[in-house]
């Protein structure tokens, strides 16, 4: 089957379900283009918030259709292949969370929606890249943050608050490894290029950044700039509508890193046969749901 009949099946199917598809921006390109929602984490789950949709087809990772289950238990939540994890929220583990709660007694915990539902259940409040220093800088009386699980994110974040952040070693492996060598490289081959980071990307490579913020921040950055020629510390599945939106633009990616393997792992082929089997469902257990629910919801709140 070509890929604009998968499309056409899709989107019928989608229709006859009364279910929604959301995206990621990492997606690939012909499942972004078929999707009602595209967006960064912060969006996709106020989406999942807000449809009347019965079901919700998570074109994404793991812990995005368990943060859709988790706010809206009465949907159908699919992703249509279950090996769509994500490496970062594999960083911590209920135990050794437990762990630094009892070394930190008295920090707040704030957890990167990029971590399990069982972490989000443990933490105080829930964070995006786009809203992270809003949440940190929300909790008023908390002097001290344990930020978990990405390190690179929570001294970022540390920039823009008065407040004590501890940093929890886990990382991206697409974004950690790009190197400062690379975006110097990239910089030297396209001289006038701006470059533009995620907050994921480590330290000294967020340091060489003109702009660092969220998917959906880069791509209202690169919309406003009159600048031609940009530079994308992020992964390439943002270069879609990137280059949808400007097409007069050049942009560039500095490292081969940048390629996350388990959001490509998503296709045309696996969102139809999950809309056809209606699996697999997504299920957040209520005892991990409801706490995990109180942090997404603290975060949703924070404007
Ligand atoms: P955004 O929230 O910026 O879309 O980032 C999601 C993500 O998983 C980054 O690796």
């Amino acid at each position: 089957m070509s890929l604009s009949d998968l499309q056409s099946e899709i989107r019928a199917l989608l229709h006859e379900r009364n279910a929604i598809l959301l995206a990621h921006y990492y997606q690939r390109e012909e499942v972004q283009e078929i999707a009602d929602i595209l967006g960064d984490s912060l969006a996709l789950s106020i989406e999942a918030a807000r449809t009347n949709a019965d079901v919700i087809v998570f074109a994404g990772v793991h812990f995005m259709a368990e943060s859709a289950s988790i706010i809206s238990p009465d949907k159908t939540v699919l992703l249509p292949h279950l090996g769509a994890g994500c490496p970062l929220a594999d960083k911590i583990t209920p135990v050794s969370l437990a762990e630094a709660r009892k070394k930190y007694p008295d920090a707040a915990v704030v957890t990167y929606i990029n971590s399990s539902a069982e972490i989000k259940a443990h933490s105080d409040i829930c964070c995006t890249s786009a809203n992270a220093v809003k949440v940190v800088n929300s909790l008023t009386d908390a002097r001290q943050i344990l930020m978990i699980p990405d390190g690179n994110l929570a001294r970022y974040t540390a920039r823009f608050t008065d407040k004590e952040i501890i940093p929890w070693e886990g990382y991206c492996p697409f974004h950690h490894f790009v190197l400062p060598e690379e975006v110097a490289r990239a910089k030297a081959e396209h001289p006038g290029a701006l470059f533009i980071a995620h907050p994921e990307c480590n330290e000294a490579v967020v340091a060489m950044a003109d702009f660092v913020g969220s998917t959906s921040a880069m791509i209202e950055f690169c919309r406003k700039t009159d600048v031609r020629e940009i530079i994308v510390g992020t992964e390439i599945g943002i270069m879609t509508p990137l280059k949808k939106q400007n097409p007069e633009k050049i942009f560039i990616s500095p490292s081969e890193s940048l390629v996350c393997q388990t959001m490509k792992l998503i296709t045309l082929e696996n969102i139809l046969a999950s809309l056809k089997t209606m699996t697999p469902v997504i299920k957040v257990p209520e005892a991990i749901r409801i706490p995990a629910k109180r942090a997404l919801d603290r975060m949703l709140a924070v404007r």
